[in-house]
């Protein structure tokens, strides 16, 4: 199998070609996810809220993700693996920032990296791509920044966040970022992006005219048990099968139905 690699991504803008993407924070699922053809898996700080049982992202910390990161990295042999920088990893400047990719590189086999924000974080991104390092942006709604940002609240809307939008969109551009993911943005302002820019762009929650397509994966699966956003599809309801098989196994050991001669080993 030949690696997606940057070059690939930016085939796919110009010749027209979807991208797809899901998170993923473990072995498995990105195995899985890797053999059915997905182009990036990203290893989001969603895991705070998808596998560390935090509210936020706030929380998640470089320690936190590096093992998750390691093992989707080791189970693809196709994907592309991007590490998402967290929360307080490299705001305060590209020294910082480059630190923090660094680190991903090196401990855990991704192939690029992922931080939140446009015009604020061009610098960050700057110094990290001049370090060989390939860089995903992230713009319109920022989780990281949700208390700033009011909540779960769209970005881009007409007006002054389409202004924010585009500027913070080619902001990055210039800075050197091969992807620009967008996350609740009107579909109309991420069509502009999407035609305004070189490089290809990635919605979550942006609609249908960009590039590519990302969604978290436990919320895509339905795994997630609370509230999800308009904007996620549900391909498969694993909440309820995995409820089905609890139940069905606590009902077997309760009446002696489970283990069986089957599943016991003799002599
Ligand atoms: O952490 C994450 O899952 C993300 C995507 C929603 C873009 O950053
Ligand atoms: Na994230």
């Amino acid at each position: 199998v030949k690696r997606v690699r940057t070059r690939h991504f930016q085939n796919a803008k110009e010749q027209g070609i979807p991208i797809t993407g899901l998170t993923s924070y473990d072995a498995l699922t990105a195995g899985i996810f890797d053999r059915a053809g997905i182009d990036f898996l990203l290893v989001g700080d969603s895991a705070g809220n998808n596998v560390l049982g935090y509210d936020t992202t706030l929380p998640v910390t470089i320690d936190h993700l590096i093992p998750l990161t390691r093992a989707v990295a080791g189970a693809v042999q196709r994907a592309l693996v991007v590490a998402d920088m967290p929360f307080g990893s490299y705001e305060t400047g590209p020294d910082e920032a480059l630190h923090t990719a660094f680190r991903f590189m090196k401990e855990t086999g991704a192939h690029a990296v992922k931080l939140e924000g446009g015009v604020r974080s061009a610098e960050q991104i700057r110094r990290v791509v001049a370090a060989g390092i390939p860089v995903m942006a992230h713009i319109g709604f920022t989780p990281q920044s949700e208390h700033q940002l009011g909540g779960h609240v769209i970005q881009g809307r007409a007006g002054s966040g389409v202004e924010q939008l585009l500027a913070d969109a080619h902001a990055v551009e210039d800075a050197g970022a091969f992807a620009v993911v967008m996350e609740m943005v009107p579909a109309e302002a991420a069509k502009r992006v999407t035609e305004e820019l070189r490089i290809p762009t990635i919605s979550v929650g942006a609609g249908p005219h960009t590039t590519g397509q990302l969604l978290v994966w436990t919320d895509w699966a339905g795994l997630t048990t609370g509230r999800i956003p308009k904007f996620v599809k549900k391909y498969a309801e694993l909440a309820e099968i995995l409820d089905g098989a609890a139940k069905a196994y606590i009902a077997d050991v309760a009446a002696g139905a489970y283990p069986d001669a089957e599943h016991s080993y003799d002599g």
